[in-house]
């Protein structure tokens, strides 16, 4: 059940414009005028439970990856204090993108709406009210947190590769663990979508990031479908994983290529939490066109370094600003937008900076939150579509002052490094490189159809 009611706060006044409302008599005179009404009776059953069921419960309950499970009433009045400050400050549902700048449509926005949040807000400002037992929805029955996430839509991947195991014990320094595997493969295939998770979903806890690095042997791999792909001719990472992210399906015109006899380097990033973790392993799943399909772009997915690695410098209780720009040497979409910092991460922005000196932010993090690290998939109809010559401007802004309440200790020096205590700046984006004619497709029919002005 969707939540009924649209609402917005104006001058800390709740008003909610009910679906139900559709139907009275002024509405029926004039659909276009607004009808608000004051949201006084926001229940649990009626009004709260459906969005826990939506947004919430997957990850909160007993054996998924949150530590409180959000099942019940009891549940959530028991916790309605923490539910109330995290949904408000968007710290939940994990999907920390600024809604004020840039784009805003993505796949899998998880996030909530307006209405959602103020609904939330007003439950718990109004002492927590069950309501009508009976308007609860029926209680849902959760898939497996070991299964893949793409199965739902794809079914099972046609080929699954795993790490080697590796026995974390409670105490110790963090892993990077780098074992390469054979893919097994046999024949050139291209990669509709691929997904990478621990095995056990438990594992979350340790496993930081993964890195799945395609081996392959690409001399001769030219013209394969497009002229396009001379500007990238190496298979790139494979597919990068990190706490909060699921898998990817690329658009139906685009794939990654895997060569016979490639091999996975992988690196884990481990991080001890006291308890031992035997046989800790990670697995990667493929799923591929058809035989013989060839898409007509390759995507690769890039890291754009933003800090310039070790010039990163971040001295005691300051905030630094670092940036780095990138030219597009040809025409190009880019699907994705995820930053990636450590513990003093506060925000991250990508800006276009058009041939023609015209600037457009299209995407930004202004509350980067370390442990999650969300790939925002841009919808197809938005996906930035850049000319060549266009210049990606990166800022990554670290605040190393006690403001920032992920911050352990504002005292400390901090640069670049391995450790989640020490800092990173980059972003991982597949970028898919266009044919000259056929941007200039994709360009005009966008015209067409947005508001947004995408090219010069
Ligand atoms: C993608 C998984 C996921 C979703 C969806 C999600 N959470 Fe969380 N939540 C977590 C994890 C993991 C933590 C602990 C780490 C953190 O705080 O970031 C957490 C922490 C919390 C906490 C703090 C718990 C504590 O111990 O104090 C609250 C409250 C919370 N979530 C509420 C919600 C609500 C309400 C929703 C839905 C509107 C939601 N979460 C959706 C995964 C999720």
């Amino acid at each position: 059940m969707q939540y009924p009611c649209f609402s917005s706060r104006i001058r800390g006044v709740v008003l909610a414009l009910c679906a139900a409302m559709l139907n009275t008599t002024a509405a029926a005179q004039n659909p276009l005028a607004p009808i608000y009404v004051v949201h006084k009776d926001v229940t649990y059953a009626r009004d709260v439970a459906p969005i826990m069921q939506q947004k919430c419960q997957t990850c909160h309950q007993p054996g998924s990856i949150a530590p409180i499970s959000l099942l019940t009433y009891d549940d959530a009045k028991k916790y309605a204090r923490r539910i109330r400050a995290k949904v408000s400050d968007r710290l939940m549902p994990p999907w920390h993108i600024d809604r004020t700048i840039g784009i805003q449509q993505f796949k899998d926005d998880r996030s909530l709406t307006d209405a959602q949040v103020a609904a939330i807000v007003d439950w718990v400002d109004a002492g927590t009210p069950m309501g009508d037992p009976r308007d609860l929805p029926p209680a849902i029955t959760f898939p497996d947190p070991n299964r893949w996430q793409l199965a739902e839509k794809l079914g099972q991947p046609d080929l699954i590769i795993r790490s080697k195991p590796y026995t974390l014990a409670p105490h110790t320094q963090d892993k990077w663990y780098r074992p390469v595997v054979e893919t097994g493969l046999k024949e050139a295939r291209w990669v509709r979508a691929i997904e990478v998770k621990p095995v056990r979903a438990n594992d979350r806890k340790i496993v930081h990031h993964v890195l799945a690095y395609l081996l392959q042997d690409e001399d001769g791999v030219t013209g394969l479908a497009s002229s396009a792909h001379d500007h990238q001719s190496n298979a790139g990472l494979f597919m990068e994983w990190a706490v909060g992210k699921t898998g990817q399906i690329f658009p139906e015109d685009a794939g990654k290529l895997m060569l016979p006899n490639s091999r996975i380097r992988w690196e884990v990033h481990m991080h001890a939490i006291g308890e031992e973790f035997k046989d800790s392993q990670v697995e990667l799943a493929v799923y591929f066109y058809p035989k013989g399909y060839v898409p007509q772009h390759r995507t690769v997915l890039r890291m754009f370094d933003v800090s310039r690695g070790s010039e990163l410098d971040i001295p005691p209780n300051e905030k630094t600003v670092t940036q780095n720009f990138y030219v597009l040497q040809a025409p190009a979409r880019l699907e994705n937008f995820q930053p990636h910092m450590h513990m003093r991460g506060k925000a991250m922005s990508l800006e276009a900076i058009y041939p023609d000196g015209r600037k457009e932010v299209l995407s930004q993090v202004s509350n980067f939150q370390w442990q999650w690290h969300i790939n925002y998939v841009y919808a197809t109809e938005v996906a930035p579509l850049l000319p060549k010559g266009t210049t990606l401007a990166f800022t990554a802004w670290h605040d190393n002052t006690a403001a920032n309440l992920n911050n352990p200790d504002p005292g400390q020096w901090i640069g670049w490094g391995d450790r989640t205590v020490d800092e990173m700046a980059h972003n991982w984006i597949d970028v898919t490189y266009l044919e000259q004619a056929e941007f200039d497709k994709l360009v005009a029919a966008r015209k067409a159809t947005l508001p947004r002005k995408v090219v010069p």
